[in-house]
């Protein structure tokens, strides 16, 4: 288990917020969680991310109880393994897009060849050739890719989105879509999404709904074939990646992700 979160409870003031919250998530997995405005959605991922101490319950990475960090290491928790993805992308209006995507790893400790890293993230996202424009010149969809370049620049284990869609058109928003499924699987990241769009809760593993500060699970009825397709789908995708972007990918989840393949068939 990557990050689990056990019987969090969140009160601003005398409302909680949320009650008695747990929500599990592995190596390679993808979350949907869903729910009203002002229902607790952001406040769940700032507690994922440290940012947010809750009143009650635990949040453990790899097993060692976050909360308990000093904020030393919380924001090196928040800079290293955590990649963040806002509904309005936040990108500062001053700097390009190369500069905007590689502002956290100004702080990074160890940093390496950044120019190679936009570059390959770059392609990925296809935004090579807005480098070097100001966020007021990019379309939504440019800005929201140049958004998650900057959160995933420093290669982070998971990925926290917050309504990455919820202000682009529906093709641009499954363009997203498509990358956050590659990112899965040409990083094997973790993906924890915000969203109320039907295809990203689709691509989810998992579905939970929250409301009156409870987090449910949703039971997602998929048929077993569209299920077979599209993992079969992903995985022949995965066998065209260059070799450096698999290796980071480790070989284990698909490796579990190829035997599952097989005895569907
Ligand atoms: N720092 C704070 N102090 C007091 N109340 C807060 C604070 N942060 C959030 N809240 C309240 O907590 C509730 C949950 O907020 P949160 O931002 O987590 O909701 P959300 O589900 O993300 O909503 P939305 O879909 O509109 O983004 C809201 O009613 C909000 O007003
Ligand atoms: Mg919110």
């Amino acid at each position: 288990m990557l990050l689990s979160v056990e019987n969090v409870s969140l009160f601003f003031g005398k409302r909680k917020i949320l009650d008695n919250v747990s929500l599990k998530i592995s190596e390679g997995e993808i979350v949907a969680i869903t729910g009203k405005s002002g229902s607790g959605k952001t406040s769940l991922l700032g507690i994922m991310s440290g940012l947010l101490d809750p009143d009650e319950g635990v949040v453990y990475y790899k097993g060692e109880n976050i909360i308990k960090w000093w904020d030393f290491k919380k924001s090196r928790y928040r800079n290293k393994e955590i990649g963040f993805v806002f509904q309005f992308f936040n990108l500062l209006p001053d700097l390009s897009a190369y500069e905007n995507i590689v502002y956290p790893s100004l702080v990074k400790f160890f940093p390496t060849d950044l120019k190679g890293e936009v570059r390959e993230l770059s392609k990925i996202l296809g935004i090579e050739h807005i480098l070097y424009q100001k966020p007021e010149t990019l379309s939504g969809g440019e800005r929201q890719r140049v958004a998650i370049a900057r959160a995933i620049i420093n290669r982070p284990k998971i990925l926290l989105a917050d309504e990455p869609t919820g202000n682009l058109d529906t093709g641009t928003a499954l363009e997203i879509k498509n990358l956050f499924l590659r990112l899965r699987d040409e990083f094997n990241m973790s993906l924890i999404i915000v969203t109320h769009d039907e295809p990203l809760i689709e691509i989810a593993d998992r579905h939970y709904h929250l409301e009156d500060g409870i987090l449910t699970e949703k039971i997602i009825k998929r048929p077993q074939r569209e299920n077979k397709t599209k993992r079969t789908a992903s995985v022949k995708k995965t066998k065209s990646l260059d070799k450096k972007a698999q290796a980071k990918a480790g070989s284990k989840s698909s490796a579990s992700r190829k035997t599952a393949d097989k005895k569907i068939k």
